[in-house]
């Protein structure tokens, strides 16, 4: 059997946790895969981080044209990340006919249909299970475990620091700064963590989660993203007091006339499926026509629990599991048409409503008003006292819960509140999102 090279491409915390397994356990995946893999290269600017957990020097290498010419060389891993360096890191590998492996959830959200469509150009394929949930094998369980069905829905809690803040947040009464603060200092989230809070690293999973669970490319642009940042700490104590809990989620849901993209912080049930994922977890909710309910969690970020994906990703490549599936199945964005996304105003759900109105006669009327004639049915209603302290931050906060009502309606209903002369401060909604129907007895 020919020996397989493998180049990893970036040494900073995944890289260095792929080193690591590629270095450390190299003979026990070789034994249980019955492959002959070797690492043979570490190629960065910088090996201070690869120094301090031991990786051989002998490995390092700054000439990626070396590496590309290097026959041994079959598989490049991509960990530098972002979506400039990084993509013409991946174009020189795939044209040089090296497969790829990769984490990079951004670069194949964007460009994944083009990548694809590269790589099968030039015979070779792209591995990502690392790229959507760190260490848990979604991408294989949708790609693979549940090509029998046809995929009605995914409810992901897909971004570890969002995951971190909100349970922070509900369970020691933390602001959003406080717990943010909290997150950076157990290194559980980035000095900058703007892709993180603001939903957009969740809506590059669930785009590429999405694709392949309904065969259809997916515009990014095209995600409605909501992110955690505004989210005030009264909602999650009310919330709490309703016997919700939030999380950030990304949705990709088969409806009548297309596929609802979303991500969003929303109110889950405290019996809901997810609602038991704390602190940095991540778990992925897939609902198929054959298996009903799947669930899948695990650790969806740091070194270890990445490199595993990454790992798992070249075994499938160097054995030729990738190469079968990538060729033989029909749903790669780059074989298929676009997905009808739909925009969220199509979509039905509860709601929480939060109004920030005067203390004054009729104005609760007027609201109630505004919702019935837009056809919204409220199923509770929640308006407390405020004390001195409280009274100095809000108007008096009404809180509401409605039935399932469309989305489109909730907006213009809000627009004509807030637009209204008992409106202090903007209404705050956030939808309540129930358990998906099982379609299995
Ligand atoms: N930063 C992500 C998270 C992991 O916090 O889950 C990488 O996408």
């Amino acid at each position: 059997m020919s020996k397989i090279g493998i180049a990893l491409l970036g040494c900073g915390t995944v890289g260095g946790g792929t080193a690591k397994i590629l270095t450390q356990d190299i003979e026990s995946i070789c034994k249980r895969s019955g492959l002959d893999l070797e690492l043979s290269y570490v190629v960065d600017v910088n090996f201070s981080h690869a120094e301090s957990i031991g990786i051989p020097s002998n490995l390092f290498e700054t000439d990626y044209q070396k590496v590309l010419k290097d026959p041994l060389v079959k598989i490049v891993v991509e960990l530098v990340g972002g979506t400039t360096i990084a993509k013409s890191f991946v174009e020189q590998a795939l044209k040089s006919g090296k497969h790829v492996v990769t984490a990079n959830k951004a670069l194949l959200a964007i460009y994944g249909k083009e990548l694809f469509a590269l790589a099968r150009a030039n015979d070779v394929t792209i591995g990502f299970e690392a790229s959507c949930a760190g260490g848990i094998p979604i991408i294989k369980a949708l790609t693979e475990g549940l090509i029998a069905n046809r995929i009605d829905a995914l409810f992901g809690i897909v971004n570890g620091t969002c995951n971190f803040i909100l349970s922070e947040m509900t369970q020691k009464g933390q602001s959003y700064e406080e717990a943010l603060k909290e997150a950076q200092e157990l290194g559980l989230a980035e000095a900058d963590p703007t892709l993180d809070v603001s939903g957009m690293d969740s809506a590059h999973k669930i785009a590429i989660m999405g694709a392949l669970s309904f065969a259809g490319s997916v515009e990014l642009d095209q995600i409605p993203v909501e992110g955690i940042d505004n989210l005030d700490l009264l909602d999650l104590k009310v919330g709490t007091e309703l016997g919700y809990i939030m999380k950030l989620i990304a949705v990709a849901q088969r409806m009548e006339n297309g596929i609802s993209f979303r991500v969003r912080p929303a109110f889950i049930g405290k019996n809901h499926p997810l609602a038991w994922i704390k602190g940095p977890f991540n778990a992925v909710s897939v609902y198929g026509s054959s298996v009903g309910h799947t669930l899948y969690y695990g650790r969806g970020a740091g070194a270890s629990p990445t490199a595993s994906a990454v790992a798992s990703d070249i075994v499938s490549v160097a054995s030729g599991v990738s190469d079968i599936v990538f060729n033989q199945y029909n749903f790669w964005p780059d074989l298929t048409d676009k997905a009808v996304q739909l925009p969220n105003s199509e979509i039905k759900s509860r709601y929480y409503l939060r109004f920030n109105i005067a203390d004054k006669v009729g104005a609760v009327a007027q609201i109630t008003t505004i919702l019935g004639n837009n056809g919204i049915s409220i199923s509770s209603a929640l308006q407390k006292e405020l004390t001195e302290t409280s009274k100095q931050e809000y108007a008096v906060p009404l809180v509401m819960t409605t039935h399932l009502a469309k989305e489109e309606d909730v907006t213009k209903a809000i627009a004509l509140i807030n637009a209204s002369d008992v409106t202090l401060a903007n209404t705050i909604c956030i939808s309540i999102v129930d358990e998906h129907p099982e379609t299995i007895s």
